[in-house]
């Protein structure tokens, strides 16, 4: 049994300690905003937060997590309406999607670090959240709009 908050709420699942946090939150918990890609940490799909840093959960162990706080996309902003993801709209982002959850997840990390972050900052830290799609010029314009409308004190 491993114990933790996602998304604000207590959970308790029954499962082996070994058992990747993406298939809990996923197959478990029902949450499935969160993708598997490649399963073993190369990709980005499975970003969400544990304690506020951006984690991959495909190769995080269910418990690893235990008594911590996990946030996926849906919990990211109450009403789906995070800076991040309302520049993602304006700017219309996503191609297929499937990528997306996992690079504003990233994304959303990286803001924390990198309040005004330069190309080169978007490119180092969101260099290993890979898009087939190639979205990665819009991806880079709506952290920087996001950014922007965070300082400006906008939510
Ligand atoms: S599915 Fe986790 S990094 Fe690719
Ligand atoms: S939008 Fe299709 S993989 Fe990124």
């Amino acid at each position: 049994m491993t114990s933790f908050t996602i998304n604000g709420k207590p959970v308790s699942v029954d499962v082996e300690d070994d058992t990747p946090l993406l298939w809990v939150i996923r197959d478990d918990i029902g949450l499935t905003g969160t993708k598997f890609g490649c399963g073993i940490g190369m990709c980005g799909a499975c970003t969400v937060h544990v304690g506020g840093r951006a984690t991959r959960a495909c190769v995080t162990p269910v418990a690893a997590v235990e008594g911590a706080q996990v946030t996926t996309i849906e919990g990211l902003d109450p009403n789906g309406a995070h800076p991040l993801q309302e520049a993602w709209r304006a700017l219309q982002v996503p191609q297929c999607g499937y990528c997306q959850s996992g690079q504003i997840m990233q994304a959303a990390a990286m803001l924390k670090d990198f309040p005004a972050p330069s190309d080169q900052d978007i490119d180092a830290v969101m260099g290993g959240n890979l898009c087939r799609c190639m979205t990665y010029l819009r991806i880079r314009a709506a952290i920087k709009q996001a950014a922007a409308a965070m300082a400006g004190g906008q939510s």
